[in-house]
């Protein structure tokens, strides 16, 4: 009998964030304006932080970090080749050069012990990516940071809700960027926000998210005309009120989706422990796993992938190193061997089935399937 797809990801909006998106189309603004104000809002308390700016997606809330922060030609941004190239791609568009640093074998993370070697005269920021929702090492970041007076932006678009030793996702960084993807754990299909602790940098990034005209379409509307000015050159990057509409009412159940995601992680876990061949990252002591993607580590990948995807469980692969895709090795020379800890988990790395609303029977599918791809490989 032919067993439905297990998919890889359904999101789970609920009534309540219909509504809200009807209201908002049924109201005066569709633009940045009330709705991106209260996600804001409940975004920085969420955070503890003072400020969060919205924007169109997490690729534009590192770009116009870096820019704020005035990263550009001729400047450095160290940072991880195991990530989504949206990371390093940030730093490209600004016109400054992402340099790769190797990962730790056991979580993924960017090691901080390999950072300062990699700094030069060149070098501005230093842009950690929280691979599958485990921090880095944020103190030991932060005072090779200050070390070297380089600013720390955090890439936490698989990290909202992560902690590491008392700290938040949006700590110690001047700028942690946050993606709201639809596979993400906080969706609104497609947004980002900046969460800053400097409200002088809050306002800077709200004048670079809209062409750095002095005033946004919402302060344009209150009270009466007043002509507005280009005060910078910024970039089109705002989110919109639609979006930002299905924000809000996600938030209180953000802990409940974590502990089921938790508990789904945890029988992954114990069934693929005592499995040979298949390996998975451990998060260091002292962590709040954010649990945004589940990810295996197996020998011969594409094959195990072909083997999943023929029993009906969606899979995807988070990543491939990206110092190796075509872009990165033709503009900047690079060559199989040059961050190898990164490569072999890029080479090994299969991301399951993995959210709230996956049920029992469908975790126990992927597992039966799991088990079954390991001992057909090893044989
Ligand atoms: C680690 C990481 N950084 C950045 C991004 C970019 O996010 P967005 O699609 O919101 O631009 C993603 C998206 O998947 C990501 O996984």
């Amino acid at each position: 009998m032919n067993q439905p797809k297990v998919e890889f990801y359904r999101h789970g909006l609920e009534q309540e964030e219909m509504e809200a998106c009807l209201a908002t189309l049924r109201s005066l603004f569709l633009t940045t304006g009330p709705a991106c104000a209260r996600a804001e809002k409940a975004l920085a308390q969420y955070l503890a932080v003072p400020e969060v700016v919205t924007v169109a997606t997490c690729t534009a809330a590192l770009e116009l970090a870096l820019l704020a922060l005035g990263v550009g030609p001729g400047h450095e941004v160290i940072t991880t080749p195991m990530t989504f190239i949206a990371t390093a791609n940030a730093v490209l568009y600004t016109g400054a050069t992402p340099v790769f640093v190797d990962v730790d074998p056991v979580s993924g993370n960017l090691d901080p012990a390999l950072v300062e070697a990699a700094i030069t005269e060149r070098t501005k920021a230093i842009l950690p990516v929280h691979l599958y929702g485990v921090l880095c090492d944020l103190k030991a970041l932060r005072a090779i940071a200050d070390r070297h007076g380089l600013w720390l932006v955090s890439d936490c678009a698989h990290a909202l809700e992560a902690r590491r030793d008392g700290l938040g996702s949006a700590d110690l960084a001047q700028a942690a960027c946050y993606s709201f993807y639809a596979t993400k754990n906080l969706t609104c299909g497609e947004g980002g926000a900046v969460a800053v602790h400097d409200p002088a940098l809050a306002e800077r990034l709200r004048v670079l998210r809209m062409h750095g005209m002095s005033r946004g379409a919402a302060d344009r509307y209150h009270g009466p005309y007043h002509h507005w000015d280009m005060v910078e050159l910024g970039r089109k990057a705002n989110l919109s009120d639609i979006n930002a509409s299905l924000l809000l009412s996600q938030i209180p159940r953000l802990e409940a989706n974590l502990a089921r995601r938790e508990a789904i992680a945890q029988r992954y876990e114990r069934a693929f422990a005592a499995l040979p061949g298949v390996d998975f990252p451990r998060a260091p002591q002292g962590c709040r796993h954010a649990r945004h993607l589940f990810t295996i580590w197996v020998p011969r990948r594409d094959e195990f992938l072909a083997a999943l995807q023929g029993r009906g469980i969606g899979v995807a692969v988070n990543y491939r190193a990206i110092h190796l895709l075509s872009y990165y090795r033709q503009r900047f020379g690079f060559q199989p061997g040059d961050f190898p800890v990164a490569e072999s988990i890029g080479q090994r790395t299969l991301s399951l089935p993995f959210y709230p609303g996956l049920r029992d029977e469908e975790v126990e599918r992927v597992i039966a399937a799991v088990t079954e791809a390991a001992r057909l490989l090893a044989a």
